[in-house]
């Protein structure tokens, strides 16, 4: 049994590894910050504020932790650049000092998107403020912990509840939000939710530290996992039926293909890794069959 502490345990996939974490029996540990937690037998709730770096280094120091997953980051919100970019460096030094296993969670869009296929040691260029501050989180984690696992990953989805992928795609296909499209050349090495979380719980024992891609093994384009995800959700839809946009018709500057290439993970883990149409539409042909 281990004593972990997940932070942003009220998230997407915090959720996912605090069930996961509590139902192999470990001593849990998991943070909130503004939604307040649904209770589980076996795991102990933590108020939050990565904003404060001192008193985030006070607490996870104070906790005792042999386990630390970061998860938690703000989207958006001020201060965000502290909280996505610069509270990892301040776990990464609790994380240390106490001598617990940090695994801290990272994005493909580190990457500029321009190549795809992204293996561990490419140089990151991120094109988006998030990109940034997790790039600079990753070096913040690197240097105060160099032991650190980073776990860079994709879009997530499933895990038994409907989550930001799969409320986008119903936003869409019902009309509540009919500027809602997807891109027809973006493409993302999307990973279940489940997948992932069991990944993340085997790699705490594995010796691996630095940057690791934990993603879908299978480069689908976002038009594509929208289609996938409405036909999961019971609508026998066709594709053209979804909307498409082009990425390059945004205002913005957006990575096109940040796939990721996870052959070192899967040569690490016994989890498998499953693609989007394995875990969506396994009978399914797929775009360019049609
Ligand atoms: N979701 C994806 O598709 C995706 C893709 C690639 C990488 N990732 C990475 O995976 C990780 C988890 O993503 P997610 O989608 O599960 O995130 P999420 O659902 O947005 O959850 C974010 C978590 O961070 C917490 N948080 C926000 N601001 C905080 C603050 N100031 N102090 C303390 N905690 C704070 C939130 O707490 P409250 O909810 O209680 O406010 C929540 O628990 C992130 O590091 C993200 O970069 C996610």
């Amino acid at each position: 049994m281990v004593r972990v502490l997940v932070t942003g345990g009220t998230g997407y996939l915090g959720r996912v590894l605090v069930r996961h974490y509590s139902e192999r029996g470990h001593e849990v540990h998991a943070t909130w910050h503004r939604r307040f937690p649904e209770p589980r037998d076996g795991v102990s709730w933590h108020s939050s504020d990565l904003a404060d770096l001192e008193a985030t280094r006070q607490f996870v120091e104070r906790l005792g932790p042999e386990l630390v997953v970061h998860t938690a980051y703000a989207t958006g919100d001020a201060p965000h650049d502290v909280v996505t970019a610069r509270a990892p460096g301040a776990i990464a030094a609790a994380s240390r000092s106490i001598g617990a296993r940090l695994i801290h969670l990272s994005t493909d869009v580190v990457f500029d998107g321009t190549t795809g296929g992204y293996r561990e040691g490419d140089p990151l260029r991120p094109v988006t403020a998030y990109g940034q501050a997790k790039a600079d989180a990753e070096a913040a984690v690197a240097a105060a912990d160099p032991g650190a696992l980073i776990v860079r990953t994709s879009l997530l989805y499933g895990g038994g509840e409907v989550g930001p992928q799969e409320q986008m795609v119903q936003r869409a296909l019902s009309g509540d939000d009919p500027r809602l499209a997807f891109f027809t050349d973006e493409l993302r090495s999307v990973v279940q939710l489940d997948d992932l979380a069991a990944a993340i719980v085997e790699l705490a024992s594995a010796s691996a530290s630095g940057p690791l891609h934990v993603a879908g093994p299978e480069p689908v384009t976002r038009h594509e996992f929208a289609w996938l995800l409405a036909r999961a959700q019971g609508l026998a839809i066709a594709p053209d039926q979804v909307p498409m946009a082009i990425s390059g018709d945004f205002a913005g500057i957006r990575p096109k293909n940040c796939t990721l290439d996870s052959t070192v993970a899967s040569q690490l883990l016994t989890t498998r890794l499953r693609g989007a149409r394995e875990v969506l539409a396994p009978d399914a042909p797929t775009l360019s069959d049609r």
